[in-house]
C-alpha cells in the first residue's frame, strides 16, 4: 500500500521515471481512442492518459464508466507535456477503479445554501483544500511559537457553569437535569492554571449564540487563548504582534501555493512586521466621528465601524482602553484613568476588524468583587475565579484570537465560513 507517490513529488520527478498514484477522478474527457483524467490527490493535480493498447480492455473499460469523482490507482511512466497542467503527465501501463461515483452533484455554478448542504463533498473543491492548508499552517505556527517561547499547552473543558463573555450569547445544555453551558472562552480556566504553569495556551472550540448570520460570526468557532503569569498589558500586547507576525511571515513561506490558489494579495500580507500600530478607544471614536460616522464616547461599535477604522492602517493595529462600561468585569481599571479598563482589541487590516481580544486581568480581590456585582452577576458563580484572587494574587493577562477570523484574513476570504470545514451558524447545522 506504501509505494504510493503523491502528485506534487509526481509533478517534480524525472521524465521517464516509473510512478503509482492513487485520488480521484477530478475531471474526464476523451481524445480520439484515449481517456485523459486529471487526478487530485491531497496535494494536488495531474494529468493521466489511459490507452486500451497499453493498459488492457478491462482496465480500459472500467476508467470509461468511471465518472468524475471516482476514486482510482494508476502506474505509469512519467512524461514532459507542457500542455498538461503542471507541466507533466503520466502514461498510465496500469490501474483500476476503487469506488465509483454516482453523478456528482456539485458541476460549478450552485449557490451559497446548495453548497452549503453538499459541505461533505464541496470541501474536495482546490479552494477549500487550500483554506484548510492555510489554516493547519496558521494552528501550527501559533503553537510553534508560544511553546518555543515557554508556555505551555493545556486542555480546559468546554462544559461550564459560568459565562465569561456576558450571558447573552450562551449556548444552554441539560446536562444530568442541571442546567450548564457550553464554553464561550477557556479563560477563567487559563487563569487558574497559570497558577501553577504561569504561562499557558489551549486551542479549544468557542460557542455564541449570536442571534444574527454575519460574515465574520460563528456559532461555533475555534479559539486560541494564552494567559501569563508576571504579565502587563504592555508586555502581552508585545508578545501578541511578534506572534501574529510570526505566523503570517510564516504562511507567506509555507502556503505560497495556496494563496496563489486563493489569489490573496500577498503584498499586504507581507508588510505584517511588528511594532503594530496603536490608538486608543477614545482615539478611535474621533477617526469615526471625522468620517461621519454618528457615535459617542461610550458607545460599543461593530463590524462596519471597524471596516472603516481599518482604512487608516497598512498593518494589523491595537485598540486600547475600552470604557468599563463596554467590557467585561474581568478586565483590569486602568490606574490613571478608572473609566477605562486595560483591555486591547487587534484589528486586521483591509476592511477585516477584530481578530483577537485581549486585557490585563483584575487581580484585586475587592475590585473584582465589586465589579462583578456592577455588572449585574452573582458572585456565588464565580467563588472559584474570586479565590484566585485570594491566595496569591499575581499581575496577569491574556487574550483570545479566532482560529477562523485569522484565517479568514490571512487566505482572503469574503465569509468566515470558508475557514471552517462545517460552519455553524443560525439555522445551520448540517452536515
Ligand atoms: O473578544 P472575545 O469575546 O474575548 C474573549 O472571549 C476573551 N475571554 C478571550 C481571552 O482573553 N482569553 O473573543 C476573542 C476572539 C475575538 O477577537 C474573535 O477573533 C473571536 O474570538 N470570536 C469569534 N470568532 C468567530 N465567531 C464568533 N462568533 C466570535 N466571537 C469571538
Ligand atoms: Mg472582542
Amino acid at each position: 500500500m506504501s509505494n504510493y507517490a503523491k502528485v506534487e513529488n509526481a509533478l517534480t520527478g524525472s521524465p521517464g521515471s516509473s510512478i503509482k498514484l492513487r485520488g480521484w477522478i477530478h475531471r474526464k474527457f476523451h481524445v480520439g481512442k484515449k481517456i485523459f483524467i486529471w487526478l487530485r490527490d491531497s496535494t494536488g493535480y495531474i494529468q493521466c492518459v489511459l490507452e486500451e493498447e497499453k493498459v488492457g480492455k478491462e482496465a480500459f473499460d472500467s476508467f470509461e464508466r468511471a465518472r468524475r469523482e471516482s476514486s482510482v490507482e494508476v502506474e505509469g511512466v512519467l512524461k514532459e507535456d507542457s500542455r498538461a497542467p503542471g507541466g507533466k503527465e503520466l502514461e498510465v501501463v496500469s490501474g483500476r477503479v476503487v469506488g465509483y461515483s454516482e453523478d456528482f452533484p456539485i458541476k460549478g455554478g450552485e449557490g451559497v445554501e446548495f453548497l452549503l448542504d453538499n459541505r461533505h463533498l464541496w470541501l474536495r473543491s482546490t479552494q477549500l483544500n487550500a483554506v484548510m492548508k492555510i489554516k493547519h499552517t496558521i494552528i501550527k505556527l501559533l503553537r510553534d511559537y508560544y511553546i518555543n517561547d515557554g508556555w505551555y499547552e493545556t486542555t480546559p473543558p468546554i462544559l461550564t457553569s459560568s459565562a465569561v463573555e456576558g450571558g447573552a450569547t450562551l449556548f444552554k445544555v441539560d446536562y444530568f437535569g442541571e442546567p450548564v453551558f457550553l464554553s464561550q472562552s477557556a479563560q477563567f480556566y487559563l487563569e487558574v492554571l497559570i497558577f501553577s504553569l504561569e504561562k499557558v495556551f489551549s486551542i479549544t472550540p468557542s460557542f455564541r449564540a449570536e442571534r444574527s448570520r454575519t460574515r465574520r460570526h460563528l456559532s461555533e468557532y475555534y479559539h486560541f487563548e494564552v494567559e501569563a503569569a508576571w504579565m502587563d498589558m504592555e508586555e502581552l500586547m508585545k508578545v501578541t504582534e511578534r506572534s501574529i507576525e510570526y505566523v503570517v511571515q510564516g504562511v507567506l513561506e509555507e502556503r505560497q501555493r495556496e494563496l496563489e490558489i486563493l489569489k490573496r494579495n500577498v503584498e499586504s500580507l507581507r508588510k505584517v512586521k511588528a511594532p503594530f500600530p496603536r490608538i486608543t478607544y477614545t482615539e478611535a471614536i474621533e477617526i469615526l466621528q471625522r468620517n461621519g460616522v454618528s457615535i459617542s464616547w461610550g458607545e460599543d461599535y461593530g463590524a462596519d465601524e471597524e471596516a472603516i477604522l481599518t482604512r487608516s492602517f497598512e498593518l494589523p493595529f491595537f485598540v486600547t482602553f475600552f470604557p468599563r462600561s463596554i467590557k467585561p468585569f474581568y478586565m483590569k481599571l486602568s490606574e490613571s484613568d478608572e473609566r477605562v479598563v486595560k483591555g486591547f482589541d487587534l484589528l486586521a487590516p483591509e476592511g477585516y476588524g477584530e481578530i483577537i481580544g485581549g486585557s490585563q486581568r483584575e487581580d484585586n480581590y475587592d475590585i473584582l468583587l465589586s465589579r462583578i456585582q456592577e455588572q449585574g452577576y452573582d458572585p456565588k458563580d464565580y467563588y472559584w475565579y474570586l479565590d484566585l484572587r485570594r491566595f496569591g494574587s499575581v499581575p496577569h493577562s491574556g487574550y483570545g484570537l479566532g482560529i477562523e477570523r485569522i484565517t479568514m484574513w490571512v487566505a482572503g476570504l469574503e465569509h468566515i465560513r470558508d475557514a471552517i470545514p462545517f460552519p455553524r451558524f443560525r439555522d445551520r447545522t448540517k452536515p
